[in-house]
């Protein structure tokens, strides 16, 4: 039972958020102290979280990647990943992380079966650190992610979300820094994802922008996507330094290849990053549904898929009229990003 949505996009990768709790407030994500979180006994078991990847897994799926909120601030983390690890189809299970954590847990994670890990680093600078994250320590997550290196969790790829006026000068620092200790730096364009952010066209720095920074420094020979699907554009240093990628959500958008779905901690099954609001899943499995039932409510949601919403941004800010406030959107915190 393999399902395609209306725009003949297959179910291919899952991101599951395993918590909407997380230890920073980064201003381009959560920058609000306060929010309504899920309480406690919403929150899909470790359990019911490898039951809907099996059926996942059934319908098509091949990557999964850990999320959060901060993941690593879920209790236990690493059985989870054991139990997925025993899945079969499963080709890739990776993790996003703010890496605040990742000192302690890194050699945990690769010993429960993770192989690769994503980082968010988006300055070498402590106090814009500080600035940007509003409760981080630069430290911790630079020692984060040398311990990610150690420990073999290969490769791990850094994001930095690059910001007009606040880190759009340190692209090359950053790109030097990856160079030198073998991570892939990865640069995303700024978005205006969830409802709190101060999102404005001014402040995303474009993937053109950022390739030509970069290139005209170390040229860059184009790679591509990988499995012609991923969110970045990978690129190879042409000297052979490494890889880095670039993601261009805003003026690039990637939505006709997007075969992406979102888990959130409390069950919502969400089809698009920029969603107002998901399907409970959670309420189908603690009622009792059947692996065939939960399928055929997922097949039956994928079947009438029509988002794209980056595709309509892009289009919607070129003919002047995009009010980025104008949809409620889940918060990214939420979804997982
Ligand atoms: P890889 O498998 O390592 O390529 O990971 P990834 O780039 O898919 O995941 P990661 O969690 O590192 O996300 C990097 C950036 O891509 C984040 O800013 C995400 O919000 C963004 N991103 C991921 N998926 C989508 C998507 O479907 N749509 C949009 N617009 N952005 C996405
Ligand atoms: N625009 C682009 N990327 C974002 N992320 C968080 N907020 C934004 C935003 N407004 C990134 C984080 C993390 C990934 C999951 O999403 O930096 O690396
Ligand atoms: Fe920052 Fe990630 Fe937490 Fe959002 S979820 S506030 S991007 S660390
Ligand atoms: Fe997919 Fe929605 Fe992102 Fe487009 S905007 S790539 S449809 S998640």
């Amino acid at each position: 039972m393999k399902a395609v949505d209306t725009h003949r996009r297959p179910i291919k990768d899952l991101r599951i958020s395993v918590t909407d709790r997380c230890n920073y407030r980064c201003t381009y994500c959560m920058p609000l102290d306060e929010y309504t979180w899920i309480e406690r006994a919403g929150v899909l078991s470790f359990e019911e979280i490898t039951r809907l990847v099996g059926l996942f897994v059934h319908l098509g799926v091949e990557k999964v990647r850990l999320t959060g909120g901060e993941p690593l601030v879920r209790k236990d983390l690493e059985k989870l990943i054991a139990r997925l690890t025993l899945l079969d189809g499963i080709r890739d299970l990776s993790l996003t992380t703010n890496g605040a954590l990742l000192a302690e847990k890194a050699a945990i994670l690769k010993a429960a079966g993770l192989r690769r890990i994503n980082v968010s680093l988006d300055t070498l600078n402590a106090e814009k650190f500080k600035q940007i994250t509003q409760r981080g320590n630069l430290e911790d997550v630079l020692a984060g992610v040398f311990a990610a290196q150690s420990a073999g969790l290969a490769p791990v790829k850094l994001n930095a979300v690059i910001i007009r006026g606040v880190n759009d000068d340190e692209i090359l620092d950053l790109v030097e820094f990856a160079r030198k200790n073998r991570f892939e730096m990865r640069f995303i364009e700024y978005m205006d994802v969830g409802n709190t952010n101060s999102w404005s066209l001014e402040k995303t720095v474009t993937k053109r922008e950022i390739f030509q920074t970069i290139d005209a420094r170390y040229s860059l020979r184009e790679v591509g996507r990988q499995d012609g699907r991923a969110p970045a554009v990978d690129y190879q240093f042409v000297d052979g330094g490494g890889e880095i990628g670039i993601i261009g959500s805003v003026t690039e958008p990637f939505c006709c290849s997007c075969t992406r779905v979102r888990l959130t901690a409390d069950g919502k099954f969400v089809t698009c990053l920029f969603a107002e609001q998901g399907y409970d899943l959670k309420a189908l499995l603690r009622g009792g549904a059947t692996d065939e039932q939960v399928c055929q409510a997922i097949t039956g949601i994928w079947a009438k898929r029509d988002d794209r919403y980056s595709d309509v941004r892009w289009q919607t800010i070129q003919s002047g009229g995009y009010q980025a406030k104008a949809r409620k959107k889940i918060e990214m915190i939420t979804l997982g990003g």
